[in-house]
Order: C-alpha cells, then structure tokens, then sequence
C-alpha cells in the first residue's frame, strides 16, 4: 500500500501495520486561536478529525484506536470549555448510534464514568451495546482517563480480592494487573501518535506504553490527516523494537 511521503511514495506493509494505535488528539485550542475562533470550534473541528482518522485506521487494518478525548484533568478548564467538550460528546455519540452499523467500529469507553453527567453515561452505554457485534475497528475513547487513576482504581480491586481470600499478594502480577484495568483484554499499543508538537504523554496509558512507539507531529490535531497518519505507521514500521532485549 503506498501514500505520499515529503518526496517520493512510500510503501506499508500491510502485514506489519500496528494492531493498537493511541492517539493523543493534541492542538484544537491553538488551531481555534489561530483563526480567531472559540475554542468549542476547535474541539468541533477536532471531532471532524477524529472520524476521518478512525475511518482510515479501520482501513489500513488496525483493530484498536484508542483516543485520549478528556482526561482527569481536563475537568481544571473552565465550566464553559468542559461544557463544550461534553456538549460535543453528547452530539458524537448520537450520530454514532444513528449510523452503528453502517461504520462497522466497535465502540467502547476507558476512564471512570462515574463522574460523567447520567445522559453521558447511558449513551456510551447504549453505543457499546449497540456496536458490539460490529465486525470493524474496536474505538476506545478516553473520558475522565487518566493514567494514575487507572492504576489506583486497579491496586483498589486486587487489594480488595487479595484482603477477601480470592488470592494471595504473591500472585499479583503482570497479568492480574492487566486483567484489572480498563483496557483489560485489549493488547497494549504498538504506537502512540501525539499532535501539536508538545513531547509529553500526560498521564495517558501509563502502564500500557512500556513498550510502545512514539510518533510525534507537530501539526495540530484539527489538521492531522490520513496521509500523517499514514506516515506515522510507515515510520513505526522502520523502528527497531527490541523490547529490552538484543538482536
Ligand atoms: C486537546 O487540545 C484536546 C482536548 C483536551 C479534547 C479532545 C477533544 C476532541 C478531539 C473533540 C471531542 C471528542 C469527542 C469524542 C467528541 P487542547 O484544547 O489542549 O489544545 P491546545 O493545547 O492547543 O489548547
């Protein structure tokens, strides 16, 4: 499969394009400041992007995208922003359920709902159900996530099997650890892609990255397209992973 590089096409392997891309959807702010816009125009213009990229992911073959949307500290913005943000959220999820089945994407929701408003909730919940026996793309989208949050909602569940008798500390390992957090059952990203220029991964997967590739660019996320995120794949495949070890 070829795209266009800066100077020549350049080729994927499609047998070697990541299973598991994250993506932390970086810049709308900055891109709405630019033109002078509000800054709920550059989360609207951020959630156009969002489709497209998850349209293109499906068709280069990955099977997971998982999309940092709000994080635990997204709640310090202003009311008004937040609100946009949700108010955004809810008009993203009822188009996704109007046309469930024509996208084929599997979706589902990482991060603790519970802070979420009622209608929020019962949304994402009927966008799961409804998309679950889609055949395509698994979109996880991540609300009220946070890295740290995850983790110590985790240590809370297996502290509390261990303290009921289900299982001795000593058994607690990399896969009871896995198998307790929100991403349980997904396989940990090969990639992660960070718009916007900034070099930080902000409390996003934390334990899920061990391993994983960074891709940054230094486009905004409003104006990431399919070629950038083809050029992101083509750029992980020319890494060398060695997973800590030696070749
Ligand atoms: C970062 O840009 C982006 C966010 C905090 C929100 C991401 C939201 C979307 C892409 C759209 C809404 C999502 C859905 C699923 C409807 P920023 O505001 O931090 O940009 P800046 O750093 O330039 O200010």
């Amino acid at each position: 499969m070829f795209f266009k590089g800066d100077k020549e096409e350049l080729a994927i392997d499609a047998e070697r394009v990541p299973k598991h891309i994250a993506i932390i959807m970086d810049g709308n702010g900055r891109w709405a400041k630019k033109r002078g816009l509000s800054r709920k125009m550059g989360h609207k213009a951020g959630a156009d992007t969002l489709e497209k990229i998850s349209r293109c992911a499906q068709d280069l073959g990955v099977k997971h995208l998982t999309v940092y949307a709000f994080s635990t500290e997204n709640w310090k913005r202003s009311e008004e922003e937040v609100s946009a943000i949700m108010d955004l959220l809810r008009k993203y999820l009822d188009e996704h359920i109007k046309k469930c089945k024509k996208d084929n994407f599997r979706v589902n929701m990482i991060g603790d709902p519970s802070r979420l408003d009622r209608d929020i909730q019962e949304k994402i919940n009927t966008l799961t159900s409804l998309t679950k026996d889609n055949t395509g793309l698994y979109l996880h989208i991540a609300l009220n996530y946070g890295g740290r949050d995850e983790i110590e909602r985790m240590v809370r569940k297996v502290a509390a099997m261990a303290a009921a008798g289900d299982m001795a500390a000593e058994d607690i390992d990399d896969k009871i650890i896995s198998e307790n957090l929100d991403t349980a059952g997904i396989p940990d990203p090969e990639l992660l892609i960070r718009t916007s220029g900034e070099l930080r991964i902000s409390n996003f997967l934390l334990w899920q990255l061990a391993y994983t590739e960074f891709v940054f660019s230094d486009k905004l996320w409003p104006d990431y397209n399919e070629n950038d995120l083809k050029e992101a794949v083509y750029n992980y495949q020319n890494r060398d992973r060695r997973f800590g070890g030696r070749k």
